[in-house]
């Protein structure tokens, strides 16, 4: 069976092509935003912790790809750059090698998934990994299922992958696809 990452991974690599633009929301260690740039035609990824630029850096150079634009600000601001997205991706929760309290909060969260619907392409598609072991992580989680269960189901369909008999709350993912058509009734 596919792990959480790899699904939301596999759920994304399904509509991203070279002719897209696609947002990696949190940026970490670039292990997504590589992911990403492989896929598609520009990369726009986010943090708000310069070492995540310069490891993500590390990496792209690694791997001679260019088409990513690495942004030292909060999610939240992504309207500041991207017009329109094929894809987006949140990895929520603290970057496992640096300061555990930096975490993904959920006002701001809420903000930049509200914004990335918005400008979502139709046929677009979003994944968020949930992290929620964390202090705080609880209230994001229960603030992110909110706001997607409240998407309007004519627009948007939303799915939850998630392990349930696995101890020490083991992360899931949240994926959203904006409908090719709006659906009627
Ligand atoms: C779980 S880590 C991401 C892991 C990453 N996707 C990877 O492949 O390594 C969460 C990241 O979100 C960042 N973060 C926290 N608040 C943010 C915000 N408002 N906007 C963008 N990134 C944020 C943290 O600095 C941290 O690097």
């Amino acid at each position: 069976m596919k792990r959480p990452l790899e699904m939301a991974h596999e759920f994304l690599a399904e509509v991203v092509t070279k002719e897209d633009i696609v947002v990696d929301a949190t940026m970490g260690n670039g292990h997504d935003t590589l992911f990403l740039a492989k896929l598609a035609k520009q990369v726009y990824a986010f943090d708000i912790q310069k070492q995540a630029l310069d490891k993500t850096q590390d990496r792209l150079n690694e791997a001679g790809l260019e088409n990513v634009q690495l942004i030292l600000q909060g999610h939240e601001t992504l309207d500041q750059f991207v017009t329109e997205a094929k894809a987006g991706i949140f990895n929520l929760g603290y970057l496992p090698s640096a300061d555990k309290s930096v975490i993904t909060r959920p006002q701001t969260t809420i903000e930049a998934l509200e914004k990335l619907c918005h400008l979502l392409v139709k046929g677009g598609r979003i994944a968020i990994m949930i992290y929620y072991g964390h202090e705080g992580g609880d209230i994001e989680k229960d603030a992110v299922l909110d706001f997607v269960s409240q998407l309007n189901q004519q627009e948007y369909t939303v799915v939850i992958y998630r392990i349930l008999n696995q101890v020490n709350n083991p992360p899931f993912v949240v994926m959203i696809e904006k409908l090719e058509r709006y659906r009627h009734g």
